[in-house]
């Protein structure tokens, strides 16, 4: 069993405060180790060091988070314009991944009823992306296998890490690597290492390790060179924000990826939930990219690489361009934005069926 990227630990019947209880993904592998974040100030500092991450779990952070702060509100004797600060600094602790403010603006119409209907609220966010997870993880399987069309385990790529530790439970495309693993659909999955700070080497191969799923870790540069040589099927990733057009933030290094598999003419495929479409969003140009601090790039595991006074550029994101995306695979369903379908069909579809 994985363990679980996010709980909520709600300890207030022997007097403790409740904790929002994160598993600290800076020690992983290695170290299994929980922080127990009760003030808000801990809690954007876990989100901003990557303690916690990934967009869906961002997203039970953002909902939870709401619930820390009126607890802390409460307990220091805060105005309520104190609260909503603090609540405004949970929702914009990272800026690219949609879900953190998602998940904040999910459950702020119910603050009026009080503390516990916001949390009850957050934890229905957090319940409905593990449900989410699994019904994107079905379609985007059966997506696949139907594209690639070929009668044998398939040998994907992946980049980042986009599994349980990225999501409240399961994963997006891990998720669908697993559920391919589950069908026996899988022969070998290429994790991307992920420069500066190795979610994929760390987190994506631990939690494969844990599943027995095959796996390899391959340095970023060499991702382009094995999809070229024919060694891969599919390229997997997961999204910070997909725009309307089906424009796609994601972890550096994705629209190289890309790129490669356009020219290797194999599917190309983003999976999220929902709430990682942002509909208000036209398209990738007016994501705002994450610039995180250079010396992450300039050392590895803490240690300086470069020489003394070298500046490290620090994208934290890329945006990759719709056109060159096959699939993007929610659990409401799979759009193809390369044949120029864009996200506000999916929409429109709910829409209806939720009118009956
Ligand atoms: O900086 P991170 O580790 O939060 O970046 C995470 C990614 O880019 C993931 O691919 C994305 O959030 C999707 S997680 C299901």
């Amino acid at each position: 069993m994985q363990p679980q990227a996010i709980a909520w630990v709600d300890g207030r019947s022997d007097g403790r405060p409740a904790v929002l209880r994160l598993l600290d993904q800076t020690r992983l592998p290695h170290t299994q180790e929980y922080l127990d974040v009760t003030t808000v100030a801990d809690l954007v500092d876990a989100v901003q060091r990557l303690a916690v991450r990934g967009a869906p779990a961002l997203g039970g952070v953002g909902a939870l988070g709401v619930v820390i702060a009126m607890d802390e509100a409460a307990r220091s004797g805060w105005s309520p314009a104190q609260r909503d600060e603090a609540i405004a600094a949970v929702r914009t602790a990272r800026p690219t991944a949609v879900n953190l403010a998602w998940g904040v603006d999910e459950v702020l119409p119910h603050l009026p009823q009080g503390r516990d209907a916001v949390l009850a609220a957050a934890v229905d966010v957090v319940r409905a992306d593990g449900e989410a997870n699994r019904e994107l993880s079905r379609l985007g399987a059966k997506w696949l296998r139907a594209r690639v069309g070929v009668d044998r385990p398939l040998r994907v790529l992946t980049h980042c890490n986009t599994g349980v530790l990225a999501t409240t439970s399961w994963g997006t495309a891990l998720g669908i690597v697993r559920q391919l693993a589950a069908e026996r659909a899988i022969e070998l999955v290429y994790v991307d290492e992920t420069r500066p700070l190795l979610q994929g080497a760390r987190l994506t191969a631990w939690e494969l390790a844990q599943e027995q799923i095959p796996y390899v870790v391959q340095a970023d540069g060499a991702a382009a060179s094995t999809i070229l040589r024919g060694l891969v099927d599919a390229v997997l990733i997961g999204a910070d924000r997909i725009a309307r057009s089906g424009d796609t933030a994601n972890k550096i290094g994705s629209v190289g990826l890309a790129l490669a598999a356009r020219e290797a003419g194999i599917p190309f495929v983003v999976a999220a939930p929902w709430s990682t479409v942002d509909l208000a969003t036209a398209d990738g140009s007016q994501i705002h990219i994450e610039m995180r601090d250079g010396a992450e790039v300039c050392t590895f595991l803490g240690t300086q690489v470069c020489p003394p006074g070298a500046v490290g550029f620090n994208p934290a994101f890329d945006v990759t361009p719709a056109r060159l995306i096959d699939a993007v695979v929610t659990e409401r369903g799979v759009v193809c934005p390369n044949r120029g379908e864009d996200l506000s069909t999916l929409a429109e579809q709910a829409e209806k069926s939720a009118a009956g």
